[in-house]
């Protein structure tokens, strides 16, 4: 049997029936006011049906200030809690494991969307943005932990801290967007800061076998490998978190940066010594033999994003010895019978080359 079907425990809460993660995919299918609707209650579902171990959601904005699209899912008020419990439970029927994703957009939640000014770690004039102050940093802070607690509630097995892509804590992260000089700016630590608080929160608040994971980027937004690494390394050292997902986008790609070249960048990651914590990666991993490629690279479990879409059972179809994934571009028809309502149907006919005229 090929290790993408065997079992994955995590150092806290229960394991994963096999190595496969639904990647966190922004779908612009929720209500205005951020309750989940039919379409995405449904797109979910469906992954958890055809065979993911864990069924991530999308970012879910944790403050209003923090919405960085139209139709986003939010866990910011108790509101929220009825469609994220009816979720949970699909989910967990289904027998898959499941996570919100905790967002802030940070300078990326525009005003077109949230109506405010955006913010960022310090003024940014290309997003308009404006520096935050201490009390806006511990409020974002708290925002981030009271989501971890109303996913807790909701019945979720755990919560995945949004640190990549050059959203709110990644713009603390990078010393390219956060000039900051008092203690949340200056030093990695320093600007690691707001991540490792959130993490101490939601593991102050939330029960103890809840499971907490983080996502970076290892370069662009901001990121560099170096910085990532230190990042990653001191999360395995602390072993506060279950899992660490790392958005490389393309898993067979060699780092951008000089001094990391000749090696993968999975390998940056894959080489840590991570102890208890389980390491994922995200990106262009579109066929079976994909998978056993990254699984192969001393890393625990994939993340599927673009592939889930195309296949809703793409885990079940793997284990069928003749499953070759579709080409793209596929038809709005096909996307539909995928369980993709017509608001995410839309959204991907924006991806250049998905979907067919
Ligand atoms: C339509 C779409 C929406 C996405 N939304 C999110 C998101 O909400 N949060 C996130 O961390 N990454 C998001 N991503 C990135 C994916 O999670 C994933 O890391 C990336 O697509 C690379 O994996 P893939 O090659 O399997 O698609 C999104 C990607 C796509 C294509």
């Amino acid at each position: 049997m090929s290790i993408m079907f065997e079992p994955m425990s995590f150092a806290r809460g229960p394991a994963m029936k096999n190595r496969y993660m639904l990647a966190p995919l922004t779908n612009l299918q929720s209500h205005a006011d951020g309750s989940i609707s039919g379409d995405e209650y449904n797109w979910l579902r469906m992954r958890a049906v055809g065979g993911f171990g864990l069924t991530m959601t999308c970012a879910a904005h944790v403050m209003t200030s923090g919405q960085g699209f139209p139709g986003q899912l939010g866990i910011f008020s108790d509101g929220h809690l009825p469609g994220l419990t009816r979720l949970a439970d699909a989910i967990r029927e289904a027998g898959s494991l499941s996570s919100v994703q905790l967002y802030h957009g940070g300078m990326r939640a525009p005003a077109k969307v949230t109506g405010h000014q955006p913010w960022c770690p310090s003024a940014n004039e290309e997003f308009g943005a404006r520096p935050m102050t201490v009390s806006e940093i511990e409020q974002a802070i708290e925002a981030y932990v009271k989501g971890a607690e109303r996913a807790e509630r909701a019945g979720f097995d755990g919560v995945e801290l949004h640190g990549a892509h050059g959203y709110l804590l990644c713009q603390f992260l990078s010393s390219e967007t956060n000039k900051r000089e008092d203690g949340y700016g200056g030093s990695l630590e320093n600007r690691s800061r707001p991540l490792f608080e959130a993490i101490k929160g939601i593991r102050q608040r939330c029960r103890a076998d809840f499971q907490l994971g983080v996502r970076l980027s290892p370069e662009r937004f901001g990121m560099n490998v170096g910085d990532a690494v230190a990042v990653a390394q001191r999360l395995f050292d602390e072993g506060q978190i279950d899992y660490l997902d790392m958005s490389v986008w393309d898993v067979y790609k060699e780092p951008e940066d000089p001094a990391y070249k000749g090696r993968s960048l999975m390998s940056c990651f894959s080489d840590l010594k991570r102890g208890k914590t389980r390491l994922g990666m995200a990106g262009k991993i579109r066929t079976p033999a994909d998978v056993d490629h990254v699984l192969k690279s001393n890393v625990d479990f994939v993340l599927l994003g673009r592939a889930a879409i195309l296949h809703y059972d793409f885990p079940q179809q793997a284990a069928q010895a003749d499953f070759t994934p579709v080409s793209l571009p596929v038809t709005r028809d096909y996307l539909r019978a995928q369980h993709l309502g017509p608001a995410f149907v839309e959204y991907m006919a924006g991806w250049e080359g998905f979907v067919s005229a």
